[in-house]
């Protein structure tokens, strides 16, 4: 790069971390990843140090923080608050170390307290006479927020200290944090609210304890760690790091359990490691550990550099968050049928391993995210969850972004996709044909409250397909003994017994089968309100949503997806494999819900009465009569037993007529009580 080459990425990175800075000091919403904004100012740091001539005083190098927010009265800092030099490498931390030794002068390895990173917000607190009377952010350093009336809501936060004797001004520094729990519930209200979440603990904390109402302050779940000391009125102070804070807990004031005293580089490396496993534990976000050499007259040896001490270091963690490129979306098949979009990246290293599919969740997701194939994305990879696309970049967004859009048909097996009116999952309806949903279905299909298949369990099917004896649940019933025998532990005698056990199957009722199809939402009560609105398979595979939907208890998105099963060409072809191989029921008779004198009328049962409950029910209900629970202007019948008690006083009152059981038998059978 020529000298005006530098002029101009000088200033530009200037603009760049000066916009960045005001989005997440000023407004808390950060528009890149940490990562980025780290790797910018060390950009303008690298070249600034190449051409120190080029420095100017308006540099965010030349400052600490950003500017104190419309409605705060401003603090000053008798002692500045410091901000710390970073590490990202092993050798950066022993070449830290080599000079810190270099300075002392000491020959012996150096003894240092470390401390989790914890990602917050720094704040201090100033104790006189052991009252709490004033709390400030950082700030730019020397001066920051007057945030007193906000962090007297957090508990964690004593408002006057323990014990007596306290020195008479007293100020402690520590992170203001949202532990994740906290976070969590947090917003999941915030999502029931319909209010926008927070997009991480961080600006969490940030914004709540920068609301001009303490009164919301006091309704976020904050906590709060001390790491060090400010203005003292003591001289009689420990002369270690980890003696001060020891002080300071004394006093009442939260210290993080993770403070450990270490030796050497060696020391510092193995509590990284440590902390870096435990890091996906923990209640908190950590973005990394510090090191401050324990002794307080070595730190004074070493002083500071600009705003930040010589004598601590923060050692990053990988980071979790990475910006890349959206380069596709698939849509992968899971084993229930369920769609859910991949993001194909351009590979980026992120959290501490090279990311390039990401999950995408579900189409509601892509729409809430705002994202576009070509679009720049947030990346976030933390622990061992699977990698997932967090948001896009809008204003990065380039002018032939594609949209994403859900495919009609099924990657896999090419049936239809559905997608019902208000359900986030988009699903292939070729349940029993579908190579993906295939060891599923079948484990179902041969289950016990489906086709009652004995000794066909989840490991034997597994086998099976794993095998390439079958492909969907017709081909249970073309399977020889030879083959059966042949498969891993099962002896002749099992695989026999097996055979019977498919033959025995055969003969079974509407409902089960009904059920056993594994179509999505019918579960066995649907199942069986659907053989009795049909009495066969026939009329139900030809009837279309509305009529679906004149079965009780079936609702619009049920319809929606019996109605989408049937039309599936694969489906059907399995059905017709399944009745050829003689699978059987006996057809119900039915009344039609439209002809059922009964229908649409409203009974209420009450009282002891000769039959269950749920018989007498689902006999109402397949003559599409309703079944409430309590008497109003809208019940047609009450049906009352032997001790029938305020229900039958509530009949009486509405004037509502009264069957007994006899009454109710003549009904059902289509005469008048
Ligand atoms: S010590 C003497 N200790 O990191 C240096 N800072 O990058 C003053 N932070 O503003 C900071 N955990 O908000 C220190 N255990 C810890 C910390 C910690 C988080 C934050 C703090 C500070 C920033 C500096």
């Amino acid at each position: 790069m020529d000298f005006a080459g530098v002029q101009r990425r000088l200033e530009h990175l200037r603009r760049e971390i000066g916009r960045h800075d005001y989005q997440y000091y000023v407004l808390n919403e950060p528009l890149i990843p940490d990562a980025e904004y780290d790797r910018l100012l060390r950009e303008l740091e690298g070249l600034e140090a190449d051409y120190p001539e080029l420095v100017t005083p308006d540099s965010p190098t030349q400052r600490v923080g950003g500017s104190p927010a419309e409605g705060f009265d401003e603090v000053n800092h008798a002692v500045p608050m410091l901000s710390l030099g970073n590490a990202f490498s092993d050798e950066e931390l022993a070449e830290f170390d080599r000079r810190a030794r270099d300075r002392t002068g000491s020959d012996q390895p150096l003894v240092y307290l470390a401390e989790p990173k914890l990602d917050g917000l720094a704040v201090s607190l100033r104790y006189e006479q052991g009252l709490l009377l004033r709390a400030a952010t950082r700030g730019d350093g020397s001066r920051g927020e007057d945030v007193t009336r906000n962090v007297r809501t957090i508990a964690a936060i004593p408002l006057r200290l323990l014990g007596t004797g306290w020195p008479e001004v007293l100020e402690v520094r520590g992170e203001v944090f949202m532990p994740r729990r906290g976070f969590e519930a947090f917003n999941r209200q915030a999502r029931e609210r319909g209010e926008k979440p927070f997009a991480n603990p961080r600006n969490a904390a940030a914004g709540s304890l920068r609301q001009l109402d303490p009164r919301i302050t006091a309704q976020r779940p904050l906590a709060f760690y001390a790491y060090g000391l400010g203005e003292v009125s003591t001289a009689d102070l420990p002369d270690t790091q980890s003696g001060r804070m020891a002080w300071i807990k004394g006093w009442g004031l939260p210290v993080s359990p993770e403070l450990a005293v270490v030796t050497g580089v060696a020391g510092c490396l193995g509590y990284y490691r440590r902390m870096g496993e435990r890091r996906d534990g923990l209640d908190y976000d950590i973005d990394g550990v510090v090191y401050k050499l324990d002794s307080i007259a070595q730190q004074e040896q070493l002083g500071f550099v600009s705003r930040a001490p010589r004598w601590a270091l923060a050692h990053k963690f990988p980071a979790q968050e990475e910006l890349t490129r959206l380069l596709a979306v698939e849509f992968q098949v899971g084993r229930t049928g369920a769609l859910t979009p991949v993001a194909r990246l351009e590979p980026v290293f992120v959290g501490g391993v090279t990311v390039s599919n990401a999950t995408l969740h579900n189409m509601d997701e892509v729409e809430r995210k705002d994202v576009r194939i070509g679009d720049t994305v947030i990346v976030r990879r933390a622990g061992d969850v699977i990698p997932e696309v967090v948001r896009s970049l809008p204003e990065r967004r380039p002018a032939d972004a594609q949209p994403i859009l859900l495919p009609a048909h099924c990657p896999v097996c090419g049936s239809d996709i559905v997608r019902p009116e208000g359900e986030a999952a988009a699903r292939c309806s070729g349940g029993l044909w579908c190579g993906a949903q295939r060891k599923e279905a079948i484990k179902h299909f041969a289950s016990r409250r489906a086709m009652d298949i004995d000794g066909l369990g989840d490991k034997l099917v597994e086998q099976l397909v794993e095998q390439g004896l079958i492909q969907n649940p017709a081909d249970l019933y073309t399977l020889t003994l030879e083959q059966l025998a042949s498969l891993e532990r099962m002896a002749e005698r099992s695989a026999s017994n097996l055979l019977a056990a498919l033959d025995a199957s055969k003969a079974t009722t509407l409902e089960r089968f009904l059920f056993a199809l594994g179509i999505r939402e019918v579960g066995e009560a649907t199942a069986r309100a659907l053989a009795r609105s049909f009495g066969d398979l026939e009329p139900l595979m030809a009837a279309d949503e509305s009529r679906l939907q004149q079965t009780p208890d079936v609702g619009p998105v049920v319809a929606a997806h019996v109605h989408a099963f049937f039309r599936q060409p694969h489906n059907r072809e399995v059905i017709g494999q399944l009745r050829d191989a003689d699978i059987r029921w006996k057809p119900l008779e039915v009344v039609s819900p439209a002809v059922s004198p009964l229908a649409g009328k409203t009974f209420v049962l009450t009282g002891t009465l000769s039959h269950p409950r749920d018989e007498i029910k689902d006999r109402l209900l397949a003559l599409g009569a309703k079944v409430a629970g309590s008497v109003s202007k809208k019940t047609d019948y009450l049906v009352a037993g032997a001790d029938a008690g305020s229900k039958l006083t509530k009949a009486g009152e509405l004037d509502i007529p009264v069957l007994d059981e006899e009454g109710l038998n003549r009904l059902l059978e289509g005469l008048s009580p």
